[in-house]
């Protein structure tokens, strides 16, 4: 699937839960204002719980006496800094779908009031300031009163029409029950940072020089790729973060076509520098995308390990390898089989791997391929599935991959294990990630875009598991 607008599916429009709109329009009174959002109420997968909205109640900010203190330079007794934003691009990512489906049993059990109350999914988004409160006039006069505040709230730098990428963690849309899938939101600006107006073109910064999966560096073609930024780009940079890559090291990076893996092989790139070696593993139809990021010195295909792809010529394995295992290779071989086959001598082995699939299996026989020292660092174990047994299944290894002893001795694979969470990644990453974006240095790559009236569509892709990149969808468009 390409990077294009994709027809109408059917969809399911409700109008919410609530009083009928007479109550609200009695002579004299204004009628209230009122957005299209996604909601759900109940559990399940989004084909079965998610319903566009068309009278979902116009955001509004919390009152000053519910708006929390700020926090970091910023003065206690400052009220938090919210803004209402119309949203412009919203992305998918599997942890929403997660969510739909566990939690409202479970709420509806733990906090009977929340039940029923409609709640609108998705983390990802940018879009353009409305309105802010206090208002950057008021923050403005606000800091220039302060004696010397070098730490006046650094969100007041958000003007009406400033254009955002924000990332609203899990807490702040399970409480508030206020997700991007909706035309306009309000949220603290802590979550957001400001967008550039224009991005330099792509450098790839690796040992390749194709970059072809051409960059648009038009506004829409920034608000669209920068929504796909935040979870999949800062679940990246915590795992590279946690694998305390070095100049000059090798690494290979697990599902390297997804959301957060084609994002993994670039953040790699960026740490372990020219000198270093990125190696990439996807399936077949993803090897040219994943090596056209620019990157990976060449990307392994995991349903045929036989063959490398190095851009113009798919090339044997073995003129890799090192290791001592090549006599009596099969073009059967599993991608752990041929990865020890490549790479079992100490002296070539990994000095990371970043897998942002959740193999177990990679992990069981890392010590042929990953230094005794190296860090297999995890975006979690991939679960079969979005019900409760395959999730208590993947927590179950993961919680064993974390405590196990790693000796072998005790059955353990004497490589270290570590897994990324990402609940807030906080102003420091996302900042980082826009100023790569904004350098060219990390590009987004997008699966496809959706209308807003065709999110279910774009949930299919993503419970696919196949999705090439981020999938975003065009709520009011740039
Ligand atoms: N720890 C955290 O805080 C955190 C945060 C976000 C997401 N996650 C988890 O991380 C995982 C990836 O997230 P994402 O957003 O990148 O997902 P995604 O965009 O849907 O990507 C899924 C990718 O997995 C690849 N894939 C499918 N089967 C595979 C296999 N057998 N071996 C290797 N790769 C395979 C697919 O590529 P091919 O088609 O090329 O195989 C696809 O590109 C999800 O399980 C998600 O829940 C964790």
């Amino acid at each position: 699937m390409t990077d294009t607008n994709m027809s109408s599916s059917a969809i399911s429009t409700t109008t919410s839960p609530g009083p009928p709109p007479a109550a609200d329009q009695s002579p004299g009174t204004t009628p209230k204002k009122t957005i299209k959002a996604w909601t759900y109420t109940k559990g399940g997968l989004p084909r079965n719980c998610l319903h566009l909205t068309t009278d979902h109640p116009y955001p509004e900010f919390p009152p000053p006496s519910q708006q929390a203190p700020g926090s970091g330079n910023e003065s206690p007794k400052e009220p938090e800094e919210w803004l209402l934003v119309k949203v412009t691009y919203a992305a998918l990512n599997p942890g929403e779908v997660l969510l739909m489906n566990l939690l409202p049993p479970l709420m509806s059990l733990a906090f009977s009031k929340s039940a029923g109350v409609p709640q609108v999914p998705v983390y990802d988004l940018t879009g353009t300031v409305l309105d802010s409160s206090p208002s950057s006039e008021e923050a403005d006069s606000s800091s220039r009163a302060s004696d010397d505040d070098e730490g006046a709230s650094s969100s007041s730098k958000f003007k009406k029409g400033s254009k955002v990428v924000a990332f609203l963690p899990v807490g702040f849309i399970l409480s508030s029950k206020s997700g991007a899938l909706q035309e306009v939101i309000s949220f603290p600006a802590k979550y957001a940072v400001l967008l550039p107006d224009k991005v330099a073109s792509p450098s790839a910064s690796g040992a390749s020089s194709s970059s072809s999966s051409g960059a648009n560096t038009t506004q829409g073609g920034i608000d669209k790729l920068a929504a796909g930024l935040f979870l999949a780009g800062c679940t990246a940079l915590a795992q590279i973060r946690d694998a305390a890559l070095q100049p000059g090291q090798k690494v290979l990076v697990y599902g390297a076509s997804g959301g957060i893996g084609s994002m993994a092989v670039q953040l790699a790139r960026e740490a372990v520098g020219p000198e270093g070696k990125v190696v990439g593993v996807c399936s077949t139809r993803n090897l040219k995308p994943v090596f056209e990021l620019g990157c990976c010195d060449f990307v392994m295909d995991y349903i045929n390990p036989a063959t490398i792809f190095t851009g113009e010529v798919e090339q044997d394995t073995i003129v890799e390898g090192a290791g001592s295992n090549q006599e009596g290779r099969t073009t059967k071989e599993t991608i752990e089989q041929a990865l020890a086959g490549m790479y079992d001598a100490e002296e070539v082995q990994f000095d990371a791997i970043i897998d942002c699939y959740g193999s177990q299996t990679l992990y069981n026989y890392s010590a042929g391929y990953l230094k005794s020292d190296g860090v297999y660092s995890a975006c979690g174990i991939h679960a079969n599935g979005y019900g409760y047994a395959p999730i208590l299944a993947s927590g179950w290894k993961l919680m064993i991959n974390a405590l196990w002893p790693r000796t072998k001795w005790l059955g353990g694979t004497g490589r270290t294990w570590k897994a990324a969470s990402m609940f807030d990644p906080g102003r420091e990453m996302m900042e980082y990630l826009v100023g790569l974006f904004s350098e060219g240095k990390l590009r987004v790559l997008v699966d496809s875009e959706w209308a807003f009236e065709d999110v279910l569509s774009g949930y299919e892709v993503l419970l696919s598991g196949r999705a090439r990149g981020k999938i975003v969808i065009r709520v009011g468009g740039a």
